[in-house]
């Protein structure tokens, strides 16, 4: 045991729970820095009431701060990000010049000694810090420092995504972002997932929608271009020819050289004069032909002459290539950005957001379905496990509900039913005189009001909806027997609507290629795809799961905006 290597702080518990079930009173540093995480304090069972006497450095940015005792002394609010709650801490005027820190927003480390409070001053805190000596101050200018006490709305807060994770809705969402990413990994690797890492620049369609930021760097050499030829105005003509005239006036003067015997020396330095001649031909002759304007071949743009030699995009999804590693190393997901260019202006939808794709091996549908629903399941136990504090504030601030509908998810069964099926129920609801913006038939793709009634209002929970029709969906959808319906899944969850999106996968390259034709996509681009039909061809299925869509859910947010640190949609990437 000589060489015991501490376990690295997050792992270790806040606090050590000795035989007899009170917590010890040694205080839990963080490893890499002399400080005291204030969740090591206040997160402990005994809300930190046991560690009184300790002496602490802590560190953190004041939520609020008010000198009392005609400004003998200060309490300030510390919050350093690792919990919701802020430490109380008490400072003397002998120990600070007050006025430096009782701005909000003004960043302090402390050393101090924790203390009870003194009963009956209505503080829920079981435990407060008595400041010793200040050791760092970082001061606010109170004049323009754009996040005030009092709250701004989250909108407001959207136009200061580089200091919004200081209020308290937005760093608790990064944490139980921070819990349900965590649980993704513990979640496929326990199931014998291994996490693939697909490409974000990609060359194919996933989605055969066509809805794809392009990556290219024409646009920018083009510009450098005419800048260029603006600057060093490209060779005329005349130019050319007189390059030319150079070239065969130095040929002749060989020639005569060799045909008059003179020296090796002399012969050598024409050649050279020559050769000089003729590459300054032929860069004058490239330069010549350069052109403002994108490089075109036949009246289209030459993306031969593009960064990779070809069209490039940001990835849709990483489905098609993690499919590739499914068959062939079985269960795998991969967990990365995706991005979309539709001109969506909804609070479910951003141009850059995060999918979880995990994808089966040997697995049909309804395997499929099984892993998608203990997956969320998971993740909704894990938050409740591990996040209670962050969602009781988001219970407080923002959806009273969100707790309840954690909890119902992880112990209830989701609904399934045929969208053949979902359709009737919306037909019967229609009838009884619900009104819907979207007609409801057969063949259309569910709107984001049709799947919310059906989830919110018929099911009250989750549900899946399953065996949708081929002409909604993508190529790559397992065709059923009845020839009409693609082996799909969509599930659909109270406030979000459509959670995942997932299916089996067509494995029979006959039946493949006729959809990819079918649907007028070109299969060059997918030979790479359909090889893994060629050769050993396996059942298999998997599914895109939103992060952002999972986070919303979760907390009960009402804009996708809010629920990722730097969002991107139509007119909008700060930072
Ligand atoms: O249903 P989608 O388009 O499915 C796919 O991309 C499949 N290739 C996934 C797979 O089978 N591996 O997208 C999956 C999920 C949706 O259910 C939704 O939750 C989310 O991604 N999503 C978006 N989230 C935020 N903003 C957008 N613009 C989104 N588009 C889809
Ligand atoms: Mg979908």
């Amino acid at each position: 045991m000589a060489d015991e290597v501490p376990p690295p702080a997050h792992q270790v518990p806040a606090v050590s729970i000795s035989s007899d079930g009170t917590s010890s009173s040694t205080v839990q540093k963080a490893r890499f820095s002399d400080r005291v995480r204030i969740r090591s304090i206040l997160g402990r069972p005994d809300g930190g009431a046991g560690l009184a006497g300790q002496k602490v450095r802590i560190s953190g940015w004041v939520k609020t701060g008010r000198e009392q005792g005609k400004g003998a002394f200060a309490f300030l609010e510390v919050n350093d990000g690792s919990c919701p709650a802020n430490l109380q801490v008490m400072v003397d005027a002998s120990v600070s010049d007050l006025t430096k820190l009782v701005a909000t927003g003004t960043c302090v480390t402390v050393d101090g000694c924790l203390k009870i409070p003194p009963e009956g001053k209505g503080t829920k805190q079981k435990v407060e810090l008595s400041v010793v000596e200040v050791i760092d101050v970082g001061t606010v200018d109170t004049a323009t420092y754009p996040i005030p006490k009092t709250k701004l709305t989250l909108e407001r807060l959207r136009e200061f995504p580089h200091l919004r994770s200081r209020t308290n809705s937005i760093s608790a969402i990064a944490r139980i972002r921070h819990a349900l990413a965590i649980a993704t990994h513990t979640f496929f690797d326990e199931e014998g997932f291994l996490y693939i890492q697909t490409p974000i620049i990609t060359t194919s369609d996933c989605e055969g929608a066509g809805e794809m930021f392009q990556v290219t760097t024409l646009i920018s050499h083009t510009e450098k271009l005419e800048r260029d030829l603006i600057e060093n105005p490209p060779p005329t003509e005349a130019d050319v020819e007189a390059a030319r005239l150079i070239v065969k006036a130095r040929g002749e003067a060989v020639a005569q050289l060799k045909s008059a015997k003179a020296s090796k020396e002399t012969i050598t330095a024409s050649v050279a004069e020559l050769n000089e001649a003729k590459a300054s031909l032929s860069r004058t002759e490239e330069r010549s032909k350069l052109k403002p304007g994108l490089p075109k071949l036949d009246g289209k743009i030459d993306y031969t002459q593009d960064f990779f030699g070809r069209q490039a995009f940001l990835t849709v999804s990483g489905q098609l290539q993690v499919e590739t590693y499914a068959c062939g190393l079985s269960d795998v997901y991969t967990f990365g950005p995706t991005f979309r260019a539709e001109n969506s202006h909804t609070s479910r939808h951003l141009a850059e957001f995060w999918m979880v794709e995990p994808e089966l091996a040997f697995a049909d549908l309804e395997d499929d379905m099984n892993c998608a629903e203990a997956y969320v399941r998971y993740m909704c136990k894990w938050l409740l496990e591990k996040r209670y504090d962050d969602m009781e504030l988001m219970a407080k601030n923002f959806d009273k509900g969100c707790i309840d509908r954690l909890k119902l998810v992880a112990s209830t069964p989701f609904g399934r039913l045929t969208y053949t099926k979902a359709i009737e129920l919306l037909e019967e609801a229609v009838a009884k005189g619900k009104e819907f913006v979207n007609p409801v038939e057969w063949g259309i793709d569910l709107a984001s009001e049709h799947e919310r009634y059906l989830t919110e209002v018929v099911f009250q929970k989750p549900l899946i909806v399953y065996n949708y029709p081929k002409g909604i969906k993508a190529f790559y959808m397992r065709l059923n027997d009845d020839g009409k319906t693609v082996a799909a899944m969509d599930v659909l969850v109270p406030k979000v609507g459509e959670l995942i999106g997932g299916s089996q996968r067509e494995e029979r390259i006959d039946v493949i290629m006729e959809r990819i034709e079918e649907m007028g996509l070109p299969v060059e681009p997918y030979e790479w795809y359909l090889d893994l039909r060629r050769y050993g061809t396996a059942k298999h299925s998997g599914f895109g799961l939103g992060f952002e869509r999972m986070v919303l859910f979760a907390t009960g947010m009402d804009n996708i905006r809010d629920v990722i640190p730097f969002p991107r949609y139509p007119g909008r990437a700060d930072l």
